[in-house]
């Protein structure tokens, strides 16, 4: 296995364990919980997010980043895909808004779970699975996901706000983050292995490496700091491990 597969499969585990947690309770999930009233369910999400992969292999980091902000705030709930008229629902805060994708993905997922089985499948629950499919489909690891999650239905972007952890934010702010939702250090770390596959805007990270035009890290003098954000993206992406 390299490194690659050994990290996604760490974030498949962690998110097995821990992004698991429905808006009341734990307890109640079980893998299978539609097995006898919607067999198909996991296969039509899998067909969904499958399709859209094959279109665009960008959307599985969607899918796992949209299952992480839905899961840190106010539980794993789908509140994240809840629409507001005034722009006041999570989708519209600015950690999610305009970056989070894999919308229309969990959209056409429903679309056909709904048209197999009316009612039955939660939304909450098909984010789930569809996170799973697409570490699935990058990472080649798999894990079962416990399910019978109730969607909630409110949405608050003030909540967005106040639970997911900011770029800007210090290590010690960012394990105080993730401890706030029961999870280690340790854990945060190996979440943050997610990050081996996406994008990201270099507004979130470039601070990180320039204060100005003074490097803060150490390159060789000659880069120019467009030629090392290219990189960065290149790297981010995974089109490349240059760098
Ligand atoms: C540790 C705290 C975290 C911070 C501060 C953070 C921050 C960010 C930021 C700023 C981006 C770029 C968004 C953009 O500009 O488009 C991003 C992307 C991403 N994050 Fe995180 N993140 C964290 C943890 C996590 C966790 C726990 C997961 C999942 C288990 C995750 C999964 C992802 C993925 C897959 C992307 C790429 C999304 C895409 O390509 O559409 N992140 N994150």
């Amino acid at each position: 296995m390299d490194h690659h597969r050994v990290r996604v499969a760490a974030v498949a585990v962690v998110l097995a364990v821990w992004l698991q947690l429905p808006a009341a309770s734990r307890g109640q999930l079980q893998v299978g919980f539609y097995n006898t009233s919607c067999p198909n369910a996991e296969t039509l999400v899998r067909q969904a997010v499958t399709n859209a992969f094959n279109n665009d292999s960008g959307v599985a980091a969607g899918l796992i980043r949209l299952h992480f902000h839905d899961c840190f705030v106010r539980g794993c709930d789908a509140s994240v895909l809840l629409t507001s008229a005034n722009g006041t629902a999570e989708r519209d805060a600015a950690p999610n808004n305009p970056s989070l994708r894999g919308f229309q993905v969990i959209d056409a997922a429903k679309a056909a779970v709904e048209q197999s089985c009316p009612r039955t499948v939660s939304c909450a629950d098909i984010v789930a699975f569809a996170a799973r499919d697409s570490i699935n489909l990058t990472g080649s690891v798999s894990y079962q996901v416990p399910s019978g999650r109730r969607d909630g239905n409110t949405s608050i972007n003030q909540d967005a706000l106040n639970n997911l952890p900011q770029p800007t934010f210090t290590a010690a702010q960012l394990v105080a983050s993730f401890a706030n939702k029961s999870l280690t250090a340790e854990e945060m770390v190996i979440l943050s292995g997610a990050h081996t596959v996406g994008r990201s805007f270099c507004s979130s990270f470039l601070t990180r490496i320039w204060n100005n035009t003074t490097p803060i890290v150490r390159t060789p003098a000659t880069t120019s700091p467009l030629t090392i954000s290219r990189r960065l993206t290149l790297s981010l992406t995974g089109i490349s491990t240059e760098y």
